[in-house]
Parts: C-alpha cells; sequence; structure tokens
C-alpha cells in the first residue's frame, strides 16, 4: 500500500515559520512510528503570485484534490495589499476551499490546563475543555440569493437569504456524527427553529440523518441563543455542536477565546468522502500571516502542530498518535514554556518557534 500523501502550502509571513516546526513532527512520525507520508510542498498565497502572477496556480489546485490532506500556514501580508481582488492572497484559499468543496468547517476549543488562567472565564469552567464546533461553511445567508442592496420607494433595504437545501445539511450533518464517533458520541445541533423556517428544516433533516444513521450517537437540540449563553455559561456539557455558517461563525469565534490566544488555535475543513472513504481535507491555523512578527522567530508553531495532530485524527484515523501530539504539546506548556504570545501581563522569557518545536520534539522522544 501506498504512504498516505500530504500536501503542505506554508504560504506567506510566519506560515512558513511554524510550517517548518511541523515538517520536523511530520519526520519525527516518519522515524519513530512508522509513519511515513508522501509529502509534496508548493506555494500558495502571495508567494504564489511573486512567482507565477497567480496565488494558486491551476498544478498545485489540482494536487490539491488528489492528495489525502492539505496542511497549510497563512497567507496575505501588507506587501499584498494593493493587489487586485481577483489576484489577492486570500483568493488562493478561498479557491482551495471552493473547488475542493469543503463544508464542514472544525473548530476545536480545547483548553490546556497550564494555560487556563489565561481564559476570560473562571478556571474551573474552562480547565479540561475539549469541544468541537462543526460550522457549515458553503451556503446560508453568506451565499442566498437574492442579495443585494435595493431601493424600495424612497428607502435602501438591505437583502441577503437563508438557504439550506436538505442534501445540504444532511452532508454536514454526517460530518458531525462521524466526528462523534471519534470522540464521545455526542451531538448538539443548533439553530432558530423558533424563528426560521430554515432552522425548522435544519432540525427536521439533523434528526432524519441520526435516525437513519446514526442512532449510537446521542443527539440534544438548542436554539442556538440558548447555546452562545450555554457556551459561556458551563461550556464542557458539550462535545461536538453542530451549527449553519452564520451561527457558526460566530459561535466557533465564541467558544474558541474560550481558551486563550490565537497562536493555540488549530481548524479543519472537510468535504465529501474521497474513493478511499477519507474525506477531502485542509487543515490550517486559525490565525494569518502576522506580518508584525514575521521573520524574528516569535511565533508561536503550536496552532499549525495541533492543525496536524487533527489531520493525524480526522484524515488518517491515527486518534493514539494524535494524542500523543496533543499531550507533548500539553507537556511542554505545562513545563512552563511559553512564546512570546503566551507570556501573561508579569511577562517572562519567551522561547522562539524553534525552540517550542524542539521541546515538542524533545517530549515526543
Ligand atoms: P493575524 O492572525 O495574522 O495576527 C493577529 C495578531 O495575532 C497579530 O498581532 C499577530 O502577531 C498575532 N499572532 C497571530 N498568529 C500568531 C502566532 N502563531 N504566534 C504568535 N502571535 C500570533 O491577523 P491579522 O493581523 O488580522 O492579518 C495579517 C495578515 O494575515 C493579513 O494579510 C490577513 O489578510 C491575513 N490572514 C490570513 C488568514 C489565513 O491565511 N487563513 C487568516 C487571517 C488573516
Ligand atoms: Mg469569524
Amino acid at each position: 500500500m501506498s504512504n498516505p500523501s500530504l500536501l503542505i502550502l506554508a504560504g506567506d509571513g510566519i506560515g512558513p515559520e511554524v510550517m517548518a516546526e511541523v515538517k520536523r513532527i511530520i519526520d519525527w512520525f516518519g522515524a519513530n512510528r512508522g509513519l511515513t507520508f508522501d509529502v509534496s510542498e508548493n506555494l500558495v498565497g502571495g508567494c504564489a503570485y511573486d512567482a507565477h502572477g497567480t496565488p494558486l496556480t491551476d498544478a498545485t489546485m489540482a494536487k490539491a484534490q488528489e492528495v489525502d490532506a492539505v496542511l497549510l500556514g497563512a497567507v496575505g501580508g501588507p506587501k499584498y495589499d494593493s493587489l487586485d481582488f481577483g489576484v489577492k492572497p486570500e483568493r488562493g484559499l478561498l479557491r482551495l476551499r471552493k473547488e475542493m468543496d469543503l463544508y464542514a468547517n472544525l473548530r476545536p476549543a480545547q483548553c490546556f490546563d497550564a494555560l487556563a488562567d489565561f481564559s476570560s472565564l473562571k478556571k474551573d469552567v474552562v480547565a479540561g475543555l475539549d469541544i468541537m464546533i462543526v460550522r457549515e461553511l458553503t451556503s446560508g445567508v453568506y451565499f442566498g440569493e437574492p442579495r443585494g442592496i435595493v431601493k424600495e420607494g424612497n428607502e435602501r433595504v438591505g437583502i441577503n437569504t437563508q438557504r439550506y437545501t436538505e442534501s445540504e445539511i444532511a452532508r454536514v450533518a454526517r460530518s458531525a456524527f462521524e466526528l462523534a464517533r471519534r470522540r464521545n458520541n455526542k451531538v448538539c445541533s443548533m439553530e432558530k427553529a423558533n424563528v426560521m423556517e430554515s432552522g425548522v428544516l435544519w432540525r427536521e433533516v439533523v434528526t432524519e440523518v441520526h435516525q437513519a444513521e446514526y442512532q449510537d450517537v446521542q443527539l440534544s437540540h438548542m436554539y442556538a441563543d440558548a447555546g452562545a449563553m450555554q457556551l459561556t455559561r458551563a461550556p464542557k456539557q458539550f462535545d461536538v455542536i453542530v451549527t449553519d455558517n452564520l451561527f457558526g461563525d460566530l459561535l466557533s469565534d465564541l467558544a474558541a477565546m474560550l481558551t486563550g490566544s490565537l497562536g493555540m488555535l488549530p481548524s479543519a475543513s472537510l468535504g465529501a468522502p474521497m474513493a478511499n472513504g477519507r474525506p477531502k481535507a485542509l487543515y490550517e491555523p486559525v490565525h494569518g500571516s502576522a506580518p508584525d512578527i514575521a521573520g524574528q522567530g516569535k511565533a508561536n508553531p503550536i496552532a499549525c502542530i495541533l492543525s496536524f495532530a487533527m489531520a493525524l485524527r480526522y484524515s488518517f484515523d491515527k486518534g493514539d498518535e494524535a494524542a500523543r501530539l496533543e499531550r507533548a504539546v500539553e507537556d511542554v506548556l505545562a513545563d512552563g514554556l511559553r512564546t512570546a504570545d503566551l507570556m501573561g501581563p508579569e511577562g517572562g522569557s519567551p522561547v522562539s518557534t524553534t525552540g517550542m518545536g524542539d521541546a515538542i520534539l524533545a517530549k515526543l522522544d
């Protein structure tokens, strides 16, 4: 059997810096755990524009369609701000998401004990927190027609339309149930079925998919506004939350910040299963290219490293190896190692990007 394949797109700014640490970790798994990937690498974003006049070449797009998983760093930077809209670095990322049809956006909110003081919530509310928000990413009110600003009489009217087909709801529900089976078998679906027809249909379809295919998973429903309250009151009651594009945008940002720094947050975007049963997948840190610290060795590589851990778990069925890597991160933090972004007001001496990578590799050993 051939090795699983990975396409690395490090991108711009701190992207290549944090990805360099991930590459060392990938090598470690090859050398020590018999887990060898066929890794290819290419350009995306501003660096691709510099080299090819486009933020994503057709060849890179084709490669992304054929590999088992894509691992992306970050794109963008002030150097590219004046470019035409069509060739901006972000267009490269948007093209990947669109052409791979990545409809399920996974945003974990996980609290490492050593960082629990970082949260704006009380320590015991967040310590040990580990939840996953699944946000529908390719439909809903951000895409529905009609849309626009029209004139009615002598008033302007802004219009957006929330629209979901049952197949769009069913496929993201399946992604959530599949995830739940790899976690704690629990899904909470959030909508506003009390005031929105699209929410009524959402609840019906999620219930139907559950009845037909996933009765082993525990399903509950919650109105999204109540969900927001519960997320801040008692977030540990949740495991997997599935919700639409708009509510997911808000709830995933809210949940992520329960646990602290942007430099810690991984994400995944999943699409339909491929012929080998694995979903199309793109893994990336939530943060951007951080031009203010790029090139200084200050970036926290953990968000990108945890994105690779998600790839191990959700694309390659290596939950044990993912847990091994997450544990190494946890141990390093428990030892008190901090990159600059994790320094509290009391200060201290931060480690560099490679210093953090070294420490995580040492824990893996
Ligand atoms: P950003 O996430 O790049 O940075 C926000 C703040 O967080 C900065 O102060 C930065 O230094 C800090 N930060 C981010 N990641 C960090 C890490 N790993 N370690 C330590 N500190 C970290 O967002 P910003 O400044 O709004 O955007 C900068 C550029 O990145 C823009 O060109 C933007 O378009 C692009 N961007 C790209 C994204 C992507 O590739 N997915 C996502 C967000 C922004
Ligand atoms: Mg957002």
